[in-house]
């Protein structure tokens, strides 16, 4: 039975002011760190040279391609906020960026997704053969790369975030076109296959400082949430981005029979848009009176407004976790990271 329309849950407030960033906010955001992540790019095309050619031209054309850089930001601030300054921040940060790649290299191929960062995809221009091995390379050469200073503890951690990201790929292929997945279950997928690698940039950068127990723990939280906000974000830029803006395929995870936060609150209450999604899941495949349907319903019934709070939810908790560290202006710049996310257009 359809629950009724007054239990939406909307327990937080969804009609804060969320900036909306470009890529100049984002540019301001990250420019204490500015050198750092120009050292990055250096270094991830430094360790994509190669004897076979293939390999740094397809790694230039990743490069080149941009994206955000988000996790080397995270890794690169919680670094400088535990004290570091030193060359081994700009390694992990190429590190994390490198696993992060190797991710989209292969999940592009999985979802079948053409486009990426607004340019083909691996996949689409080399073919999955080639992006299987590039993918392979890159995990493995993060790893050696981890393993240039003596810091088995990093590595471990590295290793760590990697394997539950992993299995929450497989996982949610398992569930792939289960059409009433629940919300724990979901934000269990979302939490290994994304949150766990912003965990771990976050305390990786905090663990190359002299920080107590409690603030690692702390900068885990803080990335933790971060991560969970992004993932929802993302998964609502599906519905409401556009896609030059987004450089990737939207209105594609129903399609690929991934149902998300907004389809999952729509799903409990309304019973039409149960037998929408079912309908669209089994066909592989969205009418366009279909889709403008749902997304009349979605709107009918706050479901992006939902899963908006949700992220705002995250957000907070993400901001709430750098209270284990002092005031100052690297604390502010990652207090600044998850109203960022929130308003994030690509
Ligand atoms: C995309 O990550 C994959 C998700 C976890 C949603 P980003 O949005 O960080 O991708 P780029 O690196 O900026 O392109
Ligand atoms: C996130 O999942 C990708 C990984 C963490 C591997 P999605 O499949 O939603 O990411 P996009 O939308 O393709 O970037
Ligand atoms: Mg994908
Ligand atoms: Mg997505």
């Amino acid at each position: 039975m359809d629950a009724p329309l007054e239990t939406v849950v909307r327990s937080t407030d969804v009609s804060l002011p969320i900036p909306s960033p470009t890529a100049a906010t984002l540019a301001l955001l990250f420019e204490p760190i500015s050198e750092d992540l120009a050292a990055v790019e250096t270094e991830f095309v430094k360790q994509v040279q190669s004897h076979v050619a293939l390999i740094p031209t397809i790694g230039t054309y990743i490069q080149e391609g941009g994206g955000k850089r988000v996790r080397p930001a995270v890794l690169l601030m919680a670094a400088r906020m535990a004290g570091y300054q030193g060359p081994t921040a700009v390694l992990y940060a190429s590190v994390v960026e490198f696993i992060h790649t190797a991710t989209l290299v292969h999940d592009d191929m999985i979802d079948e997704a053409d486009t990426r960062r607004g340019r083909p995809a691996v996949h689409a221009r080399w073919g999955n053969d080639v992006t299987v091995l590039l993918g392979d390379f890159l995990y493995i050469k993060s790893m050696s790369m981890a393993l240039t200073p003596d810091r088995l503890d990093l590595v471990r951690l590295l290793c760590e975030v990697t394997l539950r990201m992993i299995e929450g790929e497989l996982y949610q292929l398992t569930r792939n076109g289960v059409a009433n997945i629940s919300e724990d279950e979901h934000f269990d997928i979302v939490r290994r296959k994304t949150a766990y690698l912003f965990a771990g940039s976050a305390q990786i950068g905090g663990m190359l400082g002299p920080i107590t127990e409690a603030q690692q723990q702390a900068l885990w939280n803080y990335g933790l949430n971060i991560g969970m906000a992004f993932q929802v974000v993302d998964d609502l830029l599906d519905y409401t981005g556009a896609k030059d803006v987004v450089g990737k395929p939207v209105a594609g995870d129903l399609r690929e029979g991934k149902v998300t936060l907004p389809l999952i609150h729509l799903q409990a209450h309304s019973a039409e848009a149960r037998t929408l999604i079912a309908a669209v899941i089994a066909g592989r495949d969205a009418t366009p009176d279909q889709w403008d349907r749902l997304l009349a319903l979605m709107a009918e019934h706050g479901s992006v407004d939902y899963a908006r709070g949700r992220a705002r939810g995250f957000a907070d908790d993400a901001k709430a976790a750098l209270e284990a560290f002092p005031a100052g202006p690297e604390r502010d710049a990652l207090l600044t990271l998850p109203d960022f996310v929130l308003g994030r257009d690509h």
